[in-house]
C-alpha cells in the first residue's frame, strides 16, 4: 500500500476501530477457490475434464489453498472430473487441499470421499438447506429432519477423513437460532470448518459481519469460520471482507465472480481489497501470487466462454486504461497519482512480443513453458500449426495471442471436436453472402455449403449442414485479444439445445473465421454432450 493510503485510514482517524494500537499477530486467510464447483453451476458453461484440470493447476499456481473441484455425485463427468484433479493438482506435495461438494445423503458422501480419496489434502463439504423457504419448498423436510441430516452427513465425511466442513444452505434467510442450532450440531459431528453461505446474495455487509460475529459467539467449539458471498445485490465481495473482519478465517471465491446468477466474490476483488487496504485487515495474509491473477482470469475466461466485462476491477482490460486528458497527464507524472494497484502485481503488464513468423518449433514449445502452458501430441502439433498459420499474417505475436490459440486448440483436442479445415466464404453489398466449409473429426471429413444474411451467418449455416446439428444461436460476441488493426478477434458464442445451453470460442485475425471456430467448438460440445446422455447432472438447488 502507498504512504498516503496508509495515512489515510479513516476508521482509525475516527477511533472506530483500535487496529493501530492493537499488537498484530500475523493471521493466515484460506482462499477457497469453488470456481470449478460454483463457477461451473453458471449458466451456458460445462467444463470437461481436461479443461477443468488446466484450471486447476493454474489455481495451484496461483496459490490458493482450496480447490473446489465440484460435485462428484452430480454426474459421472463431474465424479471424474474431482477425481483426475485429486490424482494429479493434489496429490503433489504443498498442493492446494482438494474438495468435493456433498449433500448429507450417506450415498452421497461416500461418492465424494470415493473420488476425493487420491488426495494429499482431501476435504468433504456437506451441505443442507436451512432456511423455511429451502425447507417447505426443496426439502419438504422440517428442522428435526434438517437437524438429523445434517448429524448423520457429517459424521459420515468424518468416518472417512478429518477436514470436513459445513454449510446451511440460504443461511442468511435462515432464522438465527435454528441457525445455531444446525451449526452447533454439525461440530458436534465433527465438522471442523462452518460456511455461512449468503446463498442468494441477500446480505448487506454490515449485517453480514454482525452474523459472523453471532456465530462465533454463539456456537461453541474449535472450527474455523468461512463466507459465501453471492452477488445478487452486487455486494459479495463488501461482505465477504465485512465477513473477515468479523472473525472468517476462510474466504470462498471464485475467478472473475463466476457463480449461479450474478455470481460470487471475485476471488481478485477480495484478494486484492485485502492486499491494498492491510490497515484495515491488520496481521491478514493470503499465499495467493497476484502476479497470477491477470492469467488466471484470461484462462477461466477462454475456457468457460464467458468474456470478462472490461471494466471489471483488478482483471478487466481497462482497469488500468486513462481516459481523460487529466489522469492521463497525471499518471504520467507519476502512475499513483490515480492508480492504487501496480498494474504488473496482479500481471497486467503490457503484452510483451515473443515470437515472430521464424520462430521453429522448439521456440514455441519453450515459450509456452515459460508461460506455464505445458501441452504435447497432437494439441501441441495442431496449436503449432495454428501459430504458423497467425504468423504469415501477424507480424508480432504476444503472450495474450499465443495463450488464446492454445486455448482453442486445447479446447478442441479435450473434447474430440470438429476441426475446420477450409472455410470459403464470399458477401458484400451486392448478391446473396455464401460460404463453404470442409471439416474434420476423427479421421472423417464433411464438406457443406450455405447462404446466409451475413458471411457469419452462411459460415454458421454450412457448418449446421455439415455436422447436422441444430441448435439455436443465444449469444454472440466480438472482441480483440490485443489492440492494432491485425489484432486476433476473439469471438464467443452461445447456443441451445435441448433445453442446454452451451459456449464456445475462436480466434482469428479474421472475424468470420473466428465465428466459425467458435459456433464449431460450440457444437462439439453439444455433440460430446449427446453422446454422454448419463452425464445428466442432478438437480440440486442454489
Ligand atoms: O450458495 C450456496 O449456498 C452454495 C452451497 C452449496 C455452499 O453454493
Ligand atoms: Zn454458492
Amino acid at each position: 500500500m502507498s504512504d498516503e493510503a496508509t495515512q489515510r485510514s479513516v476508521t482509525d482517524a475516527a477511533g472506530v476501530t483500535d487496529a493501530a494500537d492493537a499488537t498484530v499477530m500475523p493471521e493466515h486467510l484460506v482462499v477457497f477457490d469453488t470456481t470449478l464447483r460454483d463457477g461451473e453451476q453458471s449458466p451456458g458453461i460445462s467444463l470437461d475434464a481436461g479443461e477443468k484440470l488446466e484450471i486447476a493447476e493454474q489455481l495451484a499456481r496461483l496459490g490458493v489453498d482450496y480447490i473446489e473441484a465440484g460435485f462428484p455425485v452430480a454426474s459421472q463427468g463431474d465424479f471424474e472430473a474431482v477425481q483426475a484433479i485429486a490424482r494429479s493438482v493434489g496429490n503433489q506435495p504443498a498442493a492446494p487441499a482438494i474438495c468435493g461438494l456433498s449433500r448429507t445423503q450417506l450415498a452421497d458422501v461416500d461418492r465424494c470421499y470415493e473420488a476425493l480419496r487420491d488426495a494429499a489434502r482431501p476435504r468433504i463439504h456437506v451441505f443442507i438447506s436451512t432456511s423455511p423457504q429451502h425447507m417447505v419448498h426443496m426439502l419438504k423436510m422440517d428442522e428435526s429432519q434438517v437437524l438429523a441430516e445434517t448429524r448423520s452427513g457429517v459424521s459420515r465425511a468424518r468416518e472417512h477423513l478429518d477436514d470436513v466442513e459445513f454449510s446451511p444452505q440460504d443461511a442468511t434467510r435462515t432464522p438465527l437460532d435454528f441457525m445455531i442450532e444446525v451449526l452447533s450440531a454439525a461440530v458436534e459431528s465433527g465438522a471442523t470448518t462452518l460456511n455461512i453461505p449468503d446463498t442468494v446474495g441477500y446480505g448487506i455487509p454490515w449485517d453480514f459481519g454482525a452474523l459472523i460475529q453471532y456465530v462465533r459467539r454463539q456456537v461453541p467449539g474449535d472450527y474455523m469460520l468461512s463466507t459465501h458471498c453471492h452477488n445478487d445485490l452486487g455486494l459479495a465481495t463488501a461482505n465477504t471482507l465485512a465477513g473477515v473482519q468479523a472473525g472468517a478465517r476462510q474466504v470462498e471465491v471464485c475467478v472473475n465472480g463466476l457463480g449461479e446468477r450474478a455470481g460470487n466474490a471475485a476471488l481478485e476483488e477480495v484478494v486484492m481489497a485485502l492486499a491494498i487496504r492491510s490497515d484495515q485487515f491488520p496481521g491478514i495474509t493470503t499465499t495467493v501470487r497476484t502476479e497470477e491473477l491477470a492469467r488466471t482470469s484470461r484462462l477461466v475466461s477462454r475456457l468457460t466462454g464467458y468474456p470478462v466485462q472490461y471494466n471489471k476491477a483488478v482483471v478487466g482490460r481497462n482497469a488500468f486504461a486513462h481516459e481523460s486528458g487529466i489522469h492521463q497527464h497525471g499518471v504520467l507524472e507519476d502512475r499513483a497519482t490515480y492508480e492504487i494497484i501496480d498494474a504488473s502485481s496482479v500481471g497486467q503488464v503490457g503484452s510483451q512480443i515473443v515470437l515472430g513468423k521464424h520462430s521453429g518449433r522448439h521456440a514455441f514449445s519453450d515459450s509456452l513453458a515459460k508461460m506455464g502452458i505445458t501441452i504435447q501430441g497432437d494439441a501441441l502439433n495442431q496449436a503449432f500449426n495454428r501459430f504458423k498459420e497467425l504468423a504469415d499474417r501477424k507480424v508480432e505475436i504476444t503472450e495474450a495471442d499465443l495463450e488464446a490459440i492454445v486455448a482453442e486448440e486445447l479446447g478442441h483436442s479435450v473434447v474430440e471436436g470438429f476441426q475446420l479445415d477450409a472455410l470459403e466464404v464470399s458477401g458484400g453489398t451486392v448478391g446473396v453472402p455464401r460460404a463453404r466449409v470442409v471439416l474434420s473429426r476423427a479421421g472423417e471429413k464433411k464438406e457443406a455449403a450455405a447462404e446466409g444474411n451475413g458471411m457469419i451467418d452462411a459460415a454458421c449455416n454450412a457448418i449446421r449442414e455439415a455436422t447436422g446439428v441444430h441448435a439455436t444461436l443465444i449469444g454472440f460476441n466480438v472482441s480483440s485479444v490485443t489492440g492494432g488493426i491485425d489484432a486476433l478477434g476473439d469471438v464467443v458464442v452461445q447456443l441451445e439445445s435441448d433445453g442446454v445451453k452451451v459456449s464456445g470460442r475462436g480466434v482469428s485475425t479474421d472475424v468470420v473465421e473466428a465465428s466459425a471456430r467458435a459456433y464449431l467448438a460450440a457444437v462439439g460440445r453439444i455433440v460430446r454432450m449427446r453422446a454422454s446422455s448419463e452425464d445428466r447432472r442432478l438437480e440440486v438447488g442454489p
